[in-house]
């Protein structure tokens, strides 16, 4: 399972990086306006941290403005993957974007069917959103594993990339559904390591080593 993260702030990259939990990055533009900085800056600088796959996000809702700002993002870096809004006008673009060859990220999913089309207009990943589904009571996961269901049935190619994670609950969901990709956090990454039985176990340990003669 590759894990993305989900943020635009460059000291968390490089922090997650070194752990070696970075196979790619998801940005959006809230993300971006909290960095503060210039959008293609901040792309250009997480593009040069990593290697894998970076989303940024178009802002247009027509097909002709998404595919415009589709293509200049796509020109800027080989690993930019353009995110797309799960719109008609969207699909439109997205179908254009594959037979281009530029990589698309369908964004702000809420349904199996959106999901079913994002993939048969020809895109790389799709992220459906979970902690946004369960922050309205319904069932965010359930949504993914429907995802999954489908497009084995049909042997889709478009990659499952589980976004909106709250928690490490969902990263383990995602994992033993066999979802393609977790955009994670750079809290929730960070938590995925944590266990108080470790913490109580390293201490007593260091405790005990002092009683070692030395
Ligand atoms: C990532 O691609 C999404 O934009 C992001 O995971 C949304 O997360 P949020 O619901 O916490 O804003």
């Amino acid at each position: 399972m590759k894990f993305f993260i989900d943020t635009a702030e460059i000291a968390e990259i490089r922090e997650a990086s070194a752990q070696g939990l970075v196979d790619g990055v998801t940005t959006n533009p809230t993300l971006i306006a909290t960095s503060k900085r210039k959008f293609k800056d901040v792309l250009l600088e997480i593009c040069e941290i990593v290697k894998g796959p970076v989303s940024a996000e178009v802002v247009s809702t027509d097909c002709e403005g998404i595919l415009r700002e589709a293509r200049d993002l796509a020109k800027l870096r080989d690993n930019i993957v353009v995110k797309v809004p799960l719109i008609a006008e969207g699909l439109k673009a997205v179908k254009t974007c594959a037979e281009e060859g530029i990589k698309t990220n369908v964004t702000l999913c809420f349904s199996p069917t959106q999901a079913l089309l994002a993939a048969k207009a020809g895109a790389t990943y799709v992220s459906p959103f979970v902690g946004r589904l369960d922050d309205v009571s319904e069932n965010g996961m359930a949504l993914i594993q429907q995802i999954l269901t489908i497009y084995r049935n049909y042997e889709l190619k478009t990659q499952v990339l589980v976004a909106s994670v709250r928690h490490p609950g969902h990263v383990v969901e995602a994992a033993m559904m066999g979802a393609h990709v977790a955009t994670v956090p750079f809290k929730v990454l960070q938590q995925l390591a944590k266990h108080p039985l470790t913490d109580l176990g390293l201490a007593r340990f260091l405790e005990d080593w002092k009683k070692v003669p030395q």
